[in-house]
């Protein structure tokens, strides 16, 4: 048996973050709604439990709370931002709407040795992100300020309470990580007994146990996530999988052949191909808006889904088995940006359509062992189970494929003008050896057209935007400082080779406040 910590969610878009954070450690973390009763929160015997952010006030009607025996419980507690809010606020302190909302990163001063900063030097870069501030908590010692931020950090220890009104689970905080490392360590004597490989055999287990002798379908895009999940649950259910890949017409140069090579190489179950191209492109044509491609492109693979696992129902049926289940590789960024997993008001950016929707239509449950992950921890079970790099390290794309980087509507032609140029791109970042370093790149086809001259031909075609970025789980990107040697090849062979292009652009907005894609 390993240690678990809890993380009660209190709607932050980060609480995963705090999860992901503290599996870094080598810790086992469960998250549980800030309802759950405390009976339940102690059924888990923590060893600690942190207390997320949220976007409420805790002093407004109906704000999400805890119960206070929690406080009683004899077990070590931290608050991030709201967590220790509310800690003061339930603890006979005040908090109170700051005169200025401090967000972003702000200068902190450790003022008080405590195990919480331990080895870590006492000016430090913090991030935060709160317009509440706490201006008095009973029997609290401080232990970090800044300029606006009285209490910073400060422990109670009455309630073995610490609290941090910044945001450690964040990457712009300097020391985030090793704060969290050390509260799990030296505050709630953590020994980090836990691993990657833990997750595969539990997880294994769970989809055997949830799917018994039924036949699962997994829809398979060739991307990192849903090609781990293919191994995994081949790993788990062998030939009660059928995974279906669907070629919806906005694919890239060649992926259709590359990933039915990767599977026959890495997979090996039932594979089931379906072209379905003109039926997309049908079905997309003259449509503009981002958000309907997206919905149009999901109500698609419903119906092919559903054809498909009639199909297989059908081919099995003679051995009296059922097909109740859909596999998906969905990660953490899917579900917090299309919902909000507390039911609170995280708001809606996109509806990524692998999300919504989808179980309703098919009647199929879902088995989604990668919920509550991020890309690289999908990346290191990739790696754990023997997919080798090209797999492990492809870059995301997206389940809409081209037809977000095509702005307006979409033709064939168009669709035939993006993939030359984005094929370009990639083949000069391999050459470049610069695809390990880039999250993602893309190339998107803007419905712009400029003057060219080519030869002593007057062009006027549609200007392309070249974009690559950084990024550790694609819920934040910085763009990528791409060499001017490398932009400068790419964007003459897209001009020279692909007819269709005459301008080539580099996008330069990180994210927030642009998103990764255009649309
Ligand atoms: P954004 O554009 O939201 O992208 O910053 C974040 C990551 O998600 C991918 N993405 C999608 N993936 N269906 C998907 O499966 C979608 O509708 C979708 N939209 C964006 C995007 O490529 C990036 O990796």
């Amino acid at each position: 048996m390993h240690q678990t910590a809890v993380v009660l969610d209190f709607g932050s878009q980060v609480t995963q973050l705090i999860a992901r954070r503290v599996r870094e450690c080598g810790v086992f973390c469960e998250i549980l709604p800030c309802t759950a009763p405390l009976e339940r929160i102690l059924q888990s015997s923590p060893v600690g439990v942190i207390l997320s952010g949220g976007p409420d006030s805790v002093y407004a009607p109906g704000a999400p709370t805890v119960d206070r025996g929690l406080f009683a419980a004899d077990i070590p507690i931290l608050g991030i931002c709201y967590g220790m809010q509310l800690t003061a606020y339930l603890n006979g302190g005040q908090v109170a709407a700051a005169a200025e909302r401090e967000y972003g990163r702000t200068s902190m001063t450790v003022v008080a040795e405590d195990p919480l900063f331990a080895n870590l030097p006492p000016e430090q870069t913090v991030w935060m992100s709160h317009g509440d501030r706490i201006e008095e908590i009973p029997g609290a010692e401080v232990v970090a300020r800044s300029a606006n931020c009285p209490l910073a950090a400060v422990r109670i220890p009455a309630i073995r309470f610490h609290g941090v009104q910044f945001h450690p689970e964040v990457v712009h905080t300097e020391h985030g990580a090793a704060i969290i490392r050390n509260w799990l360590f030296n505050v709630a004597g953590c020994r980090g007994d836990w691993q990657m490989g833990s997750f595969i055999d539990e997880e294994i287990k769970a989809i055997r146990q949830a799917v018994g002798d039924d036949h699962v379908i997994l829809g398979l895009s060739g991307g990192v996530d849903s090609s781990v999940a293919a191994v995994l649950l081949a790993k788990a259910i062998g030939k009660q999988l059928h995974c279906v890949f669907v070629n919806n017409g906005v694919l890239r140069k060649h992926e259709a052949e590359d990933v039915q090579a990767m599977f026959a190489e890495h997979v090996g179950t039932d594979l089931v191909y379906v072209d379905a191209s003109q039926r997309f492109l049908d079905k997309l044509a003259g449509v503009a808006d981002p958000e309907q491609k997206r919905k149009i492109i999901g109500a698609e693979f419903v119906a092919v889904f559903k054809d498909v696992a009639e199909d297989i129902k059908a081919r099995h049926a003679a051995t009296g088995a059922e097909v109740k289940f859909l596999a998906q590789g969905t990660l953490y960024p899917d579900v917090i940006e299309s919902q909000s997993v507390y039911g609170g008001p995280a708001s809606v950016i996109k509806s990524h359509h692998n999300v919504g929707g989808l179980p309703k239509d098919l009647g199929l449950g879902l088995v989604e062992p990668f919920r509550f992950l991020f890309k690289d921890e999908v990346r290191r079970i990739g790696e754990e189970l023997g997919l080798p790099d090209s797999v492990v390290w492809r870059q995301p794309f997206p389940g809409p494929g081209l037809a977000v980087r095509i702005l307006g509507d979409i033709t064939a032609e168009k669709v035939r003008v993006l993939q030359e140029a984005d094929w370009i791109m990639r083949q000069e970042l391999e050459k470049a050896g610069l695809m390990r370093e880039i999250w993602q790149s893309l190339v998107v086809l803007t419905p712009i057209k400029t003057v060219g001259v080519m030869g002593d031909e007057r062009t006027y075609e549609n200007v392309a935007a070249i974009r690559a970025i950084t990024s550790t789980d694609g819920m934040t990107a910085d763009w990528f400082r791409m060499p001017y040697e490398v932009l400068d090849i790419m964007a003459n062979r897209i001009i020279n080779e692909v007819r269709g292009i005459n301008r080539v652009v580099y996008d330069i907005s990180s994210k927030p406040p642009a998103t990764i894609e255009w649309e």
